[in-house]
């Protein structure tokens, strides 16, 4: 990493796993960090199916609160859940109105399983622009600390 870059990690997280992960991201690469804010209320099963449909549906959130200008950053981080193996629509929205504002990305999620990959292209296809890295973190990495050296190497490679 070159030192003088300002770098940006912005995630969503609904449940706590992309924002453990993404503040981990920021610590070990003094970067700031900024959470993605909606209006919807995701809680509950109800917010857990609808989430799923709205993600299916390649919704976009309504955002709220400005959050930090990407367009003042060299490289922006950001982390997504994987949601029905789309992106959520917080995130959608978030790529969308930040596109031309956002020089040089990379990318991480966390799922249950799988579907990250898919997430990647999708940032890639909104944004117009190619990761510089990503990385994809499993649920059970996140509880049980083994993301830590997951998230030591993708650092690395920035
Ligand atoms: C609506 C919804 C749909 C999900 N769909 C998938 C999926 O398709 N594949 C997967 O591996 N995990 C899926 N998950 C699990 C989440 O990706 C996983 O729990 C993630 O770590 C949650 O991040 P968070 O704690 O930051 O919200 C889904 C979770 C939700 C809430």
């Amino acid at each position: 990493m070159k030192s003088r870059m300002k770098i940006l990690v912005v995630f969503y997280s609904r449940s706590g796993n992309t924002r453990k992960t993404g503040q981990e991201i920021a610590k070990t690469l003094r970067a700031d960090a900024d959470e993605i804010m909606e209006k919807e209320d995701r809680g509950g099963l109800l917010g857990y199916m609808k989430g799923g449909m709205d993600a299916l549906s390649n919704k976009k959130s309504e955002l709220v609160g400005g959050g930090k200008d990407a367009s003042e950053y060299d490289l922006v981080i950001i982390g997504t859940p994987v949601w029905a193996a789309r992106l959520p629509p917080p995130v959608r929205a978030y790529a969308d109105a930040n596109r031309g504002k956002v020089k040089k990305f990379a990318a991480f999620c966390t799922c249950g399983g799988s579907g990250g990959k898919q997430n990647f292209k999708e940032m890639e296809r909104i944004l117009g622009l190619g990761a510089q890295a990503t990385l994809e973190v499993y649920e059970r990495e996140v509880k049980s600390g083994a993301y830590a050296e997951k998230v030591a190497g993708f650092c690395g490679k920035l």
